[in-house]
């Protein structure tokens, strides 16, 4: 994990962009979470905590984990100076070691592209969810104009979903919901965020 760029940038992760566009996407999570009170969530790739520690109201508790330790100090040190009681915060990579976890919703918000083994990672995630369990993606669509040797140039609809199946994920359902300038690696890109269930 040391060679992980987050690891350089997580002090000056909270720029206002990132901000704003967190804004954007805790607002599409958020609908995609009504009437999930009792349920626990991961946040995986959690980072400095800009998504789900706005989420912490909708939810019984949320695990957010990152493999970046610097990126983990940060997402801890505001649950703890925001007194947040259901909130915890665990540095992990699932792709060298699942720990034993279950979860009933799992979050993955603009890690999935930096994640080499798309379908290693997929598949440790379904293994940890319940079962009825659900996934739920944001990341870019896929932008030809990137080209990057350690980062995916965004994710087709039908590529993810296809992925998604053969991991065992069923009703697949993906949108894209914001187009922003300059958002993915500098370039005009747009979002979706997609729904599975275990
Ligand atoms: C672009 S940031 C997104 C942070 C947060 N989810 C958000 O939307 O604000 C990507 C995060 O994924 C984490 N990450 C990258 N690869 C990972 C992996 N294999 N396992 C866990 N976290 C990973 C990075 O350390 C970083 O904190």
């Amino acid at each position: 994990m040391e060679d992980n760029v987050f690891e350089q940038m997580a002090k000056r992760y909270d720029t206002e962009a990132r901000i704003e566009l967190a804004k954007v996407i805790v607002k599409e999570v958020r609908a995609e979470l009504r009437n999930s009170k009792p349920k626990s969530l991961i946040d995986y790739g959690s980072g400095t905590g800009l998504i789900s520690l706005e989420l912490s109201d909708l939810v019984d508790s949320i695990l957010m984990v990152d493999s970046s330790k610097e990126m983990s100090e940060i997402a801890k040190a505001k649950i703890s100076y925001r007194g947040m009681t259901n909130s915890k915060v665990l540095y992990s990579d699932f792709t060298q070691e699942t720990p034993e976890l279950k979860a009933d919703i799992i979050l993955m918000s603009l890690v999935l592209h930096h994640i080499p083994d798309t379908i290693k990672i997929l598949q440790e995630l379904y293994n940890i969810l319940n079962n009825g369990g659900k996934l739920i993606i944001i990341d870019f669509d896929k932008n030809d104009k990137i080209n990057h040797p350690k980062v995916h140039n965004g994710f087709s609809h039908e590529g993810l979903k296809k992925r998604l199946s053969e991991v065992g994920f069923k009703s697949n359902e993906i949108k894209t919901f914001y187009h922003g300038n300059r958002i993915f690696m500098n370039q005009d890109s747009s979002m979706f965020i997609s729904s599975s269930i275990k």
